[in-house]
């Protein structure tokens, strides 16, 4: 019997560091074959195999690989080995979206069936692509404080300050995080609480900055604490407390699988606060 040929349609897909495409249309543990798409100004995150040697080959537009101390322009229809413990990172710097073909031996492991449909960060802002979750720093704190203190932001919100989130970077039930452009700025954060409990997580509050908003920047933040709330394979709920009349983000948690419940007994909300509690499976994070 002659094997089904394979093709992007039918190969596995997965999202890599939130904007590329990754179709594996060989995915074995000896062996790995992957078609990625990285749209422009995309780049993956700087990383290193114990022991796969891969290769990458252009199928489409040009990459910008550092390997090493060394960067290295590859253009379509040509490619180059990264022998295995080299540090690596691929970059879009082109116009136009980059085709690669990725090939390694033995496999290079993905970071899990984050399934996407698409990924939400393509044709938006430029601030989306690279931005990535990390730890609230003490000096990231000016950032947090002047977003959450402007004028139209400060209804939706309960207590802050200054001491509140320094209480909430202490604090072991608490995680504090910031999403970071490429240039570790910070452009938006977000707290999860209640980490004691073992089955449900509290997504505290999340901020954009001001002039970040309506670029994609709450979903991408939203997607991300959500994964990090449900990185403890006990935890199968998020919920958060959403002013009734902040539509903006009621809509967005909405559209990300949040819905509106009667309020447990155990809970104090905002005055105006809203019960909102996700309870889907791993796929509905993605759009
Ligand atoms: C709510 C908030 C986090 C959204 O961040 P954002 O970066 O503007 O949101 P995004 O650009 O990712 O938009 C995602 C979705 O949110 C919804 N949305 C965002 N702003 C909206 C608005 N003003 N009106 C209606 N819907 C809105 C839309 O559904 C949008 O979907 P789309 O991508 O299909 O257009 C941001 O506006 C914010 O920081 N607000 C102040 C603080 C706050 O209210 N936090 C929530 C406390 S619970």
């Amino acid at each position: 019997m002659s094997p089904d040929p394979i093709s992007r349609g039918t190969a596995r897909h997965a999202v890599w560091d939130d904007v590329c495409d990754a179709y594996h249309l060989v995915d074995r543990t000896d062996l790995g074959v992957v078609e990625e798409a990285v749209p422009s100004g995309a780049q993956g995150r700087p990383h290193q195999h114990a022991r796969s040697r891969e290769f990458f080959y252009v199928l489409a537009g040009e990459a910008t690989i550092a390997l090493g101390p060394q960067e290295v322009r590859v253009e379509e229809g040509s490619g180059v080995e990264v022998p295995a413990g080299t540090w690596h990172q691929v970059r879009n710097e082109g116009e136009d979206e980059l085709r690669l073909l990725v090939v390694s031996s033995p496999r290079v492991a993905d970071s899990g069936p984050r399934q996407s449909p698409r990924p939400f960060a393509r044709d938006r802002s430029g601030l989306v692509v690279g931005s990535h979750l990390r730890r609230t720093r003490r000096g990231d704190l000016k950032d947090v404080l002047s977003f959450e203190q402007e004028p139209e932001t400060q209804p939706f919100l309960g207590q802050g300050g200054r001491e509140w989130h320094e209480r909430a970077l202490a604090d072991p039930d608490m995680e504090h995080w910031v999403l970071v452009d490429r240039l570790d700025r910070v452009v938006a954060f977000g707290i999860l609480a209640g980490l004691f409990r073992p089955d449900i997580v509290e997504i505290r509050r999340m901020v954009v900055a001001p002039e970040g908003r309506g670029q994609g920047l709450g979903r991408l933040l939203l997607r991300q604490l959500l994964e990090q709330a449900l990185a403890s394979s006990e935890v199968s709920r998020v919920w958060l407390d959403v002013s009734a009349d902040n539509t903006g983000a009621r809509s967005l948690y909405r559209s990300m699988g949040f819905q509106e419940r009667p309020t447990p007994a155990e809970v104090t909300l905002l005055e105006d606060g809203v019960y909102m509690e996700w309870s889907g499976q791993a796929p509905t994070l993605a759009r």
